[in-house]
C-alpha cells in the first residue's frame, strides 16, 4: 500500500487545527508541509514557526519540502521545528552531497526533490546517501496544478536505478496527483503519493485519503 502524504498547503489556514485532527483521525500517513520562499518558486507559504505548531498536533511524520535557496541555512532551524524528513531541491544546492550529509548528521532523514526538467540521471551519484526523492510532477509554488505526464516514464527509470543499486528509497510524486492518476503513478514504481487540492477540495477527505491507501 502507498504512503499518503497530504499537503496541508491546500488546507484553509484559519482552520489548521481541524484540518490536523481530521489527518489524524484519517489513513495519511505523513503530513507534507511545503515551505516557500518566493526566490526558489514564484510564492511564499510558511516557515518553521508553522512547522512547529503542527508539530504538536500530530505523532504522524512530519515531512517538510523546502523550495528555498540556500536550504543548509535553515536546516537545523527546522529540526528543531520537529521534521522528519527534510527535502531539499537539486536545482538550489550547490554543494548537494554536503546538505544531505547536515540534514542527516542533525537526525532526520534527507531527501532530495527535482523539477520537472530534471532528468532522474542526476541523482546517479547521491542516490545511496539519501532515504527519499521527490519527483515533482507539476513545477513547484503552488496547489492546484495538473499533472505532468513525462513524469511517469521518470518514474520507472528511477525506480529502475534503486532496484539496480540495490535500494529502498521512497520515490514521493508531488503534484496533481488524483484519484484517477494514482494507480498509473504507483504501477510505476512510486511508493508516496503527496495529495493537496484532491484531499483538502474533496467533499469528504477522509473518505479520498482511505481511496487513495487502496491503490
Ligand atoms: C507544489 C507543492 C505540492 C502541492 C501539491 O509546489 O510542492 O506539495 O501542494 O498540491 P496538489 O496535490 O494540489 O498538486
Ligand atoms: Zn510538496
Amino acid at each position: 500500500m502507498p504512503i499518503i502524504a497530504p499537503s496541508l498547503l491546500s488546507a484553509d489556514f484559519l482552520q489548521l487545527a481541524s484540518a490536523c485532527k481530521m489527518l489524524n483521525e484519517s489513513n495519511a500517513d505523513w503530513f507534507h508541509l511545503d515551505v516557500m520562499d518566493g526566490r526558489f518558486v514564484p510564492n511564499i507559504s510558511f516557515g518553521p514557526m508553522i512547522v512547529e505548531f503542527i508539530r504538536k498536533a500530530t505523532t504522524k511524520v512530519c515531512d517538510v519540502h523546502l523550495m528555498i535557496e540556500e536550504p543548509e541555512k535553515y536546516a537545523e532551524q527546522f529540526k528543531n521545528a520537529g521534521a522528519d524528513i527534510l527535502t531539499v531541491h537539486i536545482e538550489a544546492c550547490k554543494h548537494l552531497h554536503r546538505n544531505i550529509q547536515q540534514i542527516k548528521s542533525l537526525g532526520m532523514k534527507a531527501g532530495v526533490a527535482i523539477n520537472p526538467h530534471t532528468p532522474v540521471s542526476l541523482l546517479e551519484n547521491i542516490l545511496q546517501d539519501i532515504d527519499l526523492v521527490c519527483l515533482m510532477s507539476v513545477n513547484p509554488g503552488f496547489g492546484g496544478q495538473k499533472f505532468i505526464p513525462q513524469t511517469i516514464d521518470k518514474i520507472k527509470t528511477l525506480r529502475q536505478m534503486c532496484v539496480d543499486k540495490n535500494l529502498q528509497t521512497h520515490i514521493e510524486i508531488d503534484g496533481g496527483v488524483t484519484l484517477e492518476n494514482a494507480s498509473t503513478i504507483i504501477a510505476a514504481g512510486a511508493d508516496v503519493l503527496v495529495a493537496g487540492n484532491t484531499v483538502f477540495k474533496s467533499s469528504n477527505p477522509i473518505e479520498t485519503i482511505a481511496k487513495l491507501k487502496e491503490v
